[in-house]
């Protein structure tokens, strides 16, 4: 793979906001919160948006909400990310954002194939509802416009292969108004499994061409991100796993996009280091430290991928309940240990296998518009929780 020059990297607009880095961090629910988000932008420029925020529960003001939607004063541009099924209830959402300015700039998740939501008609089965799908982005837009905030679409190809909706949803966020679309090439059916679509992605730029599209799916290091954006044509490449356990990724993506040829290699020692600091963070973010130790607990094995850390050791973290503790395992690893190279790059976070079937409101499929038992359905729809 040639990389390219940095002439072909242009900074990334998002409606008035602008990145000189065309990247985004992924939302990425129980691992975008400020304090992994924090972590992120101190390596590099970019977008870094919030977990997935559920409009209902955002408009209701749970207690959890509204946690998961702080941002610190550092922050900024603040992206939020909201979930939702019903037109109304995600305007009232977005409405509330604009008038008590909790956010910059509002993603819509129309990608999440997890089957909690889908079996809802929300997140990726979404789309499919083409009539829904516009009202949602179009109320969405009317009201963030109020503020000046731009809205982003971020989908997957479609539900399966035989029905696939990114290219009609791309074409109609862009007429309503939408500031930049994202696709993630997989469809709701193949989850996490196999390879993200790229050639779909060019196809998704070669549609849409008002605005900036930006590709998701499989980038696990700069090289990668320059060859997406060199194959596929996109304004912008969206990190999600590769970041896991790595946020330096976002400073060879800063280093990559601007030309330069150094990464961050870090031997164990600079790992724990951050690895703590982000211990700590978390704590700060729960307010609570056997919480934020808790969370900590499943990315230890993404920061000590390729590194010599024994099952047991691993095990230890894993049960790690207090910031001394933490400390103190860390204290008797081998920290002199150098970057050990390919075996802590590459694909890290969920992978698995297809869902045989994606579990969709029953009679979904039958039709694109959205009648009778399923738009009373959508009504009662919407969860209630967030970052789900
Ligand atoms: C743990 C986890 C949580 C995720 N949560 C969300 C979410 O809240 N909203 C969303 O739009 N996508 C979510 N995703 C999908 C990612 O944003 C991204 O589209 C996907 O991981 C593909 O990108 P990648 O190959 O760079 O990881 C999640 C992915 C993971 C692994």
């Amino acid at each position: 793979m040639s990389a390219p020059t940095t002439t072909a990297v242009r900074p990334l607009r998002i409606g008035p906001l602008v990145s000189a880095t065309p990247v985004v961090l992924a939302p990425m629910a129980g691992i975008t919160n400020t304090a992994y988000r924090q972590l992120c932008r101190e390596q590099g420029e970019g977008f870094y948006v919030s977990e997935m925020i559920t409009s209902r529960a955002l408009v209701e003001r749970t207690p959890e909400t509204m946690r998961l939607i702080s941002f610190t004063p550092a922050e900024r541009p603040r992206s939020l990310q909201l979930y939702g099924v019903d037109p109304l209830t995600v305007a009232k959402a977005v409405e509330m954002i604009v008038a008590e300015d909790l956010a910059d700039h509002v993603d819509l998740n129309f990608g999440c194939p997890v089957p909690k939501v889908t079996r809802k008609g929300g997140g990726s089965a979404l789309p499919w509802k083409a009539d829904l799908f516009r009202q949602i982005v179009r109320g969405a837009v009317t009201e963030a416009s109020r503020g000046g905030v731009p809205v982003t679409v971020k989908m997957r190809k479609g539900i399966d292969d035989d029905h696939l909706t990114y290219l009609q949803a791309g074409r109609t966020a862009e007429q309503e108004g939408v500031a930049a679309v994202a696709l993630h090439g997989r469809t709701a059916s193949q989850h996490y499994s196999g390879h993200a679509d790229w050639d779909a992605i060019a196809r998704l730029r070669e549609t849409v061409t008002s605005i900036p599209v930006l590709g998701n799916g499989d980038i696990w290091s700069a090289e990668d991100a320059l060859d997406m954006v060199q194959r596929t044509g996109v304004d912008g490449v969206v990190v999600g796993r590769g970041c896991l356990g790595r946020p330096w990724l976002f400073a060879d993506l800063e280093a990559g996009f601007a030309g330069r040829p150094e990464r961050v290699r870090p031997g164990l020692r600079q790992v724990t280091q951050v690895l703590r600091r982000h211990a700590e963070l978390l704590c700060e973010f729960y307010e609570d430290e056997l919480r934020g130790c808790r969370d900590i607990r499943k990315h230890i094995s993404w920061y000590f991928k390729g590194y010599a850390v024994g099952g047991d050791m691993r095990a230890r973290l894993g049960l790690v309940d207090t910031l001394e503790a933490l400390d103190e395992l860390i204290a008797d690893l081998d920290l002199d240990q150098p970057y050990p190279g390919a075996a802590a790059e590459g694909s890290r976070g969920r992978a698995g296998s297809p869902q045989a079937r994606v579990a969709l409101p029953e009679g979904w499929l039958e039709s694109r518009e959205l009648t009778g038992a399923a738009a009373e359905m959508i009504r009662q729809a919407e969860l209630s929780v967030s970052g789900g």
